[in-house]
């Protein structure tokens, strides 16, 4: 009983209240066990009912861990996904921005991230890991640099025609350069382009709205925010808008991570998903969810809201 109690106080404190579906942003996000969250640099993918939160969970010798929701508001922990045991290639890694797609054809979830050799981030590698479980641990794959260019922030778009892209920080930062995936998705099988020569982005995130593919990219200032920018296509080979800027210069003070399609019953929501770091103490590094919305096919809105109302099932981020 006195447990219930304690855990119930926790997540009342935690700024997410179960029957409301809301979310307080600048809280600390806890889950179903009343344990603070560590899934940083995240993406998420739908299985099912299940949202899953796989991200960063650097803490005790582990890489990236798995939550799920069905509601986006309250997550239960699953799994560790990998972690330093996992393969000896990883023993002295550090592993950011992990990014899960599932496979149609080979049936397994492939994960892409940012690898390095412990805190030096001189390697500048990809790295490939898959499951065919995705709350089992993963098979580690390799690191390396696709097509021997550096290979920082990075993210994976799975296109609604099969077909896989990574994009990553290339050239100490200068290039953001976009490769598609083998079918299976666990190489690269082409360099599509370079995007924005000498424009120094990161974090990149993407996210399709109608006709338009939309990415999402910060500046270039290690762990302090700075300014967002967006830039939309039609096609995803391109060609690509110029950078346009959008939310203030800080990003609201985040970086992003992630932008979720909450695709309901009665509509088709938006939510980005940005890590409010903390240099000194990593795992203490909160999340901001914003709605993001569209004024028209090609322009995003986004807004600073300190509480979101998610209805999941609906697919309306308020
Ligand atoms: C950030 C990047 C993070 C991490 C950090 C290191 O800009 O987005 O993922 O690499 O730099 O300073």
């Amino acid at each position: 009983m006195k447990k219930l109690l304690i855990a119930a106080l926790v997540l009342l404190q935690s700024g997410m209240v179960l029957a409301t579906g809301l979310i307080k942003n600048g809280d600390k996000f806890y889950d179903t066990r009343g344990e603070v969250i560590n899934a940083h640099g995240a993406g998420f993918i739908k299985v099912g009912d299940y949202y899953y939160w796989i991200g960063e969970n650097r803490k005790q010798g582990v890489f990236v861990s798995c939550y799920r929701s069905t509601d986006l508001v309250n997550w239960e922990f699953r799994a560790d996904l990998l972690t330093r045991d996992s393969d000896p290639d990883l023993r002295n890694a550090n592993i950011e921005r992990p990014k899960v797609v599932y496979n149609e054809k080979t049936g397994q979830y492939v994960m892409w991230m940012h690898y390095e050799y412990r805190h030096d981030y001189s390697q500048a590698r990809a790295a490939v890991a898959y499951s065919d479980d995705i709350e089992k641990p993963f098979t580690y794959v390799k690191s390396f640099r696709p097509f021997g260019n550096m290979s920082r922030d990075c993210t994976v778009f799975k296109d609604t025609d099969g077909k896989a892209y990574f994009f990553s920080a290339a050239r100490e930062n200068y290039d953001l350069a976009m490769y598609e995936l083998t079918d299976d998705y666990l190489d690269v099988k082409e360099h599509i382009t370079t995007l924005w020569p000498g424009g120094h982005r990161e974090a990149p995130t993407l996210v399709k709205h109608g006709k338009y593919y939309f990415l999402f990219t910060s500046g270039c200032t290690g762990w302090n925010p700075n300014q967002m920018k967006y830039a939309y296509a039609e096609s995803i080979r391109g060609p690509w808008s110029e950078l346009i800027n959008i939310g203030d210069e800080t990003t609201f003070r985040t970086q992003p991570t992630y932008i979720i399609t909450v695709e309901g019953k009665e509509s088709t929501s938006y939510l980005y998903v940005g890590d409010r770091w903390d240099p000194k103490q990593y795992f203490n590094s909160t999340y901001i969810f914003l709605p993001l919305r569209f004024k028209d096919a090609t322009t995003p809105l986004f807004e600073w809201q300190d509480e979101v109302r998610i209805d999941a099932k609906k697919g309306i981020v308020n």
